[in-house]
């Protein structure tokens, strides 16, 4: 199935709609499982959405007690370091809403070696699944401007691994470049439903090429290979004018 893609005039529109369709999915998954496992991007691009999950009337929509969180990957930097992905979520989101601490489960990748961050992560993700194949109800994604996605990058060994969920990069080639921990196309093409959210004509481009091959497991371009068990959804803004939407707007947007 090719993916869905939803172009926005706005970006204020287009985190509406993120954020309506992490409630309406959240829920489906929790009335028909009991839980919500949802793997969050990393970057830039989703804080907007975070936030607004974090605001009425999402805020109460959302069944938090029901949800665990995951990350798609993560800098080896302190989880309070700006360059985060788990201080990101938490500044925007986590720290304002009422989620069992238990349900977070953070990449802890800045106390050990990458690489035996990456088994870890991959045995608490073994036990949350327990004798399930693991398939993340919903997983957040972004992408570069070189099309990668989490840490998967062009033409690193990391995009070929097949036996693992969870991999070390020990310096990422592109910024930041320091070492991360990422799951890996086995796990992340496991889950149900992958949301990408990207906006940015530096990125326009580069994005086109990779919808037109969307699914195709050898392609070079990481985000490429991504395909959803039953959905792949890419939510897209491209700012007519360089700072359209600015974070001032957005800013004014989540008053
Ligand atoms: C990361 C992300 C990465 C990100 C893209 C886009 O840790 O950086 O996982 O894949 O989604 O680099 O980043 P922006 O949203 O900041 O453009």
């Amino acid at each position: 199935m090719p993916p869905e893609t939803r172009h926005y005039q706005t970006w204020s529109r287009l985190i509406q709609d993120g954020a309506s369709l992490t409630v309406v999915f959240a829920n489906a998954r929790v009335a028909a499982k009991g839980r919500f496992s949802w793997v969050l991007a990393g970057g830039n691009t989703p804080r907007d959405l975070y936030r607004l999950l974090a605001q009425p009337p999402f805020v109460e929509q959302m069944p938090w007690a029901h949800s665990h969180i995951f990350w798609g990957d993560e800098r080896c930097v302190r989880h309070d370091d700006p360059q985060s992905n788990f201080a990101m979520a938490q500044a925007a989101m986590l720290a304002h809403v009422p989620i069992p601490k238990k349900n977070v489960h953070r990449l802890v990748c800045e106390s050990h070696p990458p690489a035996e961050c990456a088994r870890a992560y991959e045995r608490s993700l073994s036990e949350f699944f327990k004798d399930e194949t693991p398939s993340f109800d919903l997983l957040n994604l972004g992408v570069g401007s070189d099309g990668h996605t989490a840490s998967l990058f062009p033409r690193h060994p990391a995009l070929d691994q097949k036996d693992h969920w969870v991999i070390d990069i020990p310096r990422a080639p592109a910024a930041p470049k320091l070492p991360r921990v990422s799951l890996t196309l086995p796990i992340i093409n496991q889950a149900k439903v992958i949301l990408f959210l990207a906006k940015g004509q530096n990125k326009k481009r580069r994005i086109e090429e990779i919808l037109e091959n969307s699914g195709d497991p050898n392609h070079p371009l990481p985000a490429a290979r991504v395909k959803a068990l039953e959905k792949t959804i890419w939510l897209l803004h491209w700012p007519a004018v360089p700072g359209e939407d600015s974070p001032e707007l957005q800013d004014h947007f989540m008053e």
